[in-house]
């Protein structure tokens, strides 16, 4: 996780979800959306994942040996003893707290990060321009976890 202090916070910080939403030891998908930087949006698709010692780490939910989502097929983040991510197409493994491919077909390839901090017990990510925007899911897991999107004061 990037901690609270650890760095400066450049622009906006967006909360995500309650510290609580999201277990020691679970991961959960959230689909928003970002500037396309021409006035428009495109998706903005990540996974948080919280690691057994209660960091939370935040990376685009996209794998980089094909770019499917991570949670493709059976919905789920983690590998079988939950200290992994792991991507459903073909069973590559990361480290939660890197985002580094430990073993798998992109092994030594990076999840692309994103800035996440708790603040006042909500989980926010920073350092992109998202935009309040409605896309369909284009998944058919469990998505229900998607939340509405606040401006952190
Ligand atoms: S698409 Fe993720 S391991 Fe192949």
């Amino acid at each position: 996780m990037s901690e609270a202090g650890e760095e400066t916070i450049p622009g906006e910080v967006f909360v995500i979800c309650g510290e609580r939403d999201i277990a020691r030891g679970q991961a959960k998908a959230f689909d928003l959306a970002e500037s396309d930087g021409s006035g428009g949006s495109k998706p903005f698709r990540i996974v948080i994942a919280r690691n057994d010692q209660g960091a939370f780490h935040a990376y685009r939910n996209a794998c980089p040996h094909q770019g499917v989502w991570l949670n493709i097929g059976s919905g789920k983040f983690l590998d079988e003893t939950g200290a992994l991510l792991q991507c459903g197409r073909h069973g590559a493994k990361f480290a939660i707290e890197t985002g580094t491919c430990l073993s798998g077909a992109c092994e030594g390839a990076q999840l692309e990060k994103v800035r996440v901090l708790v603040l006042d017990g909500d989980v926010c990510i920073h350092g992109v321009a998202l935009v309040e925007e409605d896309f369909a899911p284009r998944h058919d897991d469990d998505l229900e976890d998607t939340m509405e999107i606040t401006i952190h004061p």
